[in-house]
């Protein structure tokens, strides 16, 4: 009597878990796309996250770049984020979605906060450290999150104990490291740090060069090609840490001894690769843009991006039809300088107001090229980001034009001159940085005048309006009477 019994409710098991698995089938495609959270490998890339710093967000972005393009290149290890506790909870629910292994921790006091020149930004590097404590790995390859990836370098993890580049002929660099995880070896660090042992920088570049400081004298890393892991320590070829600088004088890579594995970008904060403005004053930033397109894509910055490009062009239509307004009547300028109204004109001598006026032109010009820069949000795509640019400053130009009652195409000129120094820049023309840098220079050279004479025409018109005005303002009142006469 059982018998059926069991076998009815096996059928049904069947069909509620048959139904559960296609449900569950699109998400489980979704899971497999994304590397498993928990995973069995024996190594990791990790990276830290902290908070405090005016950049947080795009170290952010930064981190979630490079972790994703390292899955796209398929490495053999795990993706951890050693992510402080105050990062926030929908940044680290992201890092889960991507398929990241989070590993909160708290914040590493640092007790040379109050050294001379110490850095603010680097108020909790030493959180770095916690990438001791990842125990459950052999070896851990832990990153700023300022690299791009060329290609695959896997073969990392067969480096011993510790790894690093020298990017500077006696310092090496932390932003890419080999280590083997090791309470001992977290143990002891933490301790030296908070016996406040000395550090150049205050930060982890200036900690671990004094705990590795006999890395120069160290044997050059050569992967075994039996895949066994060495022990000890190692230096790494340049080749996985390529300073951003050195491409910019050739503009291609030519660093002979390694594998040109791993670009990094050390020098000049505001002009790391994720930055809009970044390229193309310096190359390489459309490279690092690519990989962001190939991963997390733009979708946290287009919104506001069109929003802004709307305001901008509905701003320029409706200054453009004020203008045309303005131009067939013969109605006072917009900003009415009390001139030519007898008891004005005299109160304020007639030097003075004219200046006054060029200042407040000049102001209004420079601030037309400033509020948009701005209002871009900083990790836009470089076109989308100049492109947002160009237009929001051509939208307020017009609208300093009207008010001011400048000449059109002078107020233009810088915006033109803007326009090619962008094209000068980008084209993929030079054999090396410094011819490059030579055309720039020269077109610099050549556009300067225009600027002058810029200054020269609007300086011209806003004299040329105070001469007219009086005659304006006599005509009128010549009207009025005419008016009244009549
Ligand atoms: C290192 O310490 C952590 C936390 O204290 C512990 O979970 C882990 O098992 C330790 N690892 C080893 C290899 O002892
Ligand atoms: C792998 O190669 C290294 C030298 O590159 C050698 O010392 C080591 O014994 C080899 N290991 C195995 C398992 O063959």
């Amino acid at each position: 009597m059982a018998e059926p019994k069991l076998t009815c409710s096996r059928v049904g098991l069947a069909f509620v878990l048959a139904t559960l698995v296609l449900l569950a089938g699109p998400q489980q495609a979704d899971a497999t796309h994304a590397p498993v959270v928990k995973s069995s490998a024996k190594n990791a890339y990790a990276t830290m996250l902290y908070m405090g710093t005016p950049r947080d967000y795009e170290f952010y972005v930064a981190a979630r770049v490079m972790l994703q393009s390292l899955a796209r290149l398929k490495v053999d290890a795990d993706l951890v984020v050693i992510a402080s506790s105050a990062v926030p909870i929908k940044w680290r629910r992201n890092f889960l979605k991507d398929g990241i292994r989070l590993v909160i921790v708290e914040d590493i006091q640092n007790p040379y906060r109050n050294q001379p020149d110490f850095d603010m930004r680097f108020m909790f590097t030493l959180n770095k450290i916690y990438a001791w404590t990842l125990t459950d790995y052999e070896r851990v390859v832990m990153l700023d999150v300022d690299n791009l990836f060329l290609q695959k370098a896997d073969e990392l993890f067969q480096c011993g104990e510790f790894c690093a580049a020298f990017i500077n002929p006696c310092i090496f660099h932390t932003g890419l490291f080999v280590l083997e995880p090791s309470n001992e070896t977290f143990n002891a660090m933490l301790s030296d740090i908070q016996s406040g042992r000395e550090n150049r920088d205050g930060a982890d570049q200036g900690f671990l060069t004094a705990h590795f400081s006999d890395l120069l004298d160290k044997p050059l890393f050569h992967p075994p090609t039996n895949g066994t892991k060495l022990k000890g320590i190692y230096r790494l070829p340049l080749g996985y840490q390529m300073d951003a600088s050195y491409y910019y004088l050739k503009l291609k890579w030519s660093v002979p001894c390694g594998p040109n594995s791993v670009v990094t970008f050390p020098s000049v904060p505001m002009l790391k690769p994720w930055y809009w403005w970044a390229y193309p004053v310096l190359p390489l930033g459309l490279s690092w843009h690519e990989q962001r397109r190939h991963t997390i894509g733009y979708g946290s910055e287009l919104p506001l991006m069109a929003a802004e490009a709307l305001f901008y062009i509905i701003t320029m239509i409706v200054a453009m039809i004020v203008r045309q307004r303005v131009l067939t009547t013969d109605r006072p300028p917009l900003i009415k300088s009390c001139l030519g109204r007898g008891p004005c004109s005299i109160e304020s001598g007639s030097i003075v107001q004219p200046f006054l006026l060029k200042v407040a032109a000049i102001f209004a010009i420079i601030a037309s090229f400033a509020i948009p820069f701005v209002l871009v949000p900083t990790t836009a795509h470089p076109l989308m980001g100049w492109a947002l640019w160009l237009l929001g400053s051509q939208s307020l130009l017009i609208v300093t034009i009207n008010i001011f009652q400048l000449p059109v195409l002078p107020v233009l000129t810088p915006w033109l001159g803007f326009f090619g120094v962008l094209l000068v820049m980008a084209a993929p023309i030079y054999s090396n940085g410094i011819i490059r840098a030579l055309a720039i220079f020269g077109y610099a050279f050549l556009a300067s005048p225009l600027l002058w004479w810029m200054l020269t025409q609007v300086s011209a018109s806003i004299d040329l309006a105070f001469a007219r005005e009086p005659l304006m303002a006599y005509a009128n009142m010549r009207k009025k009477e005419m008016i009244e006469e009549w």
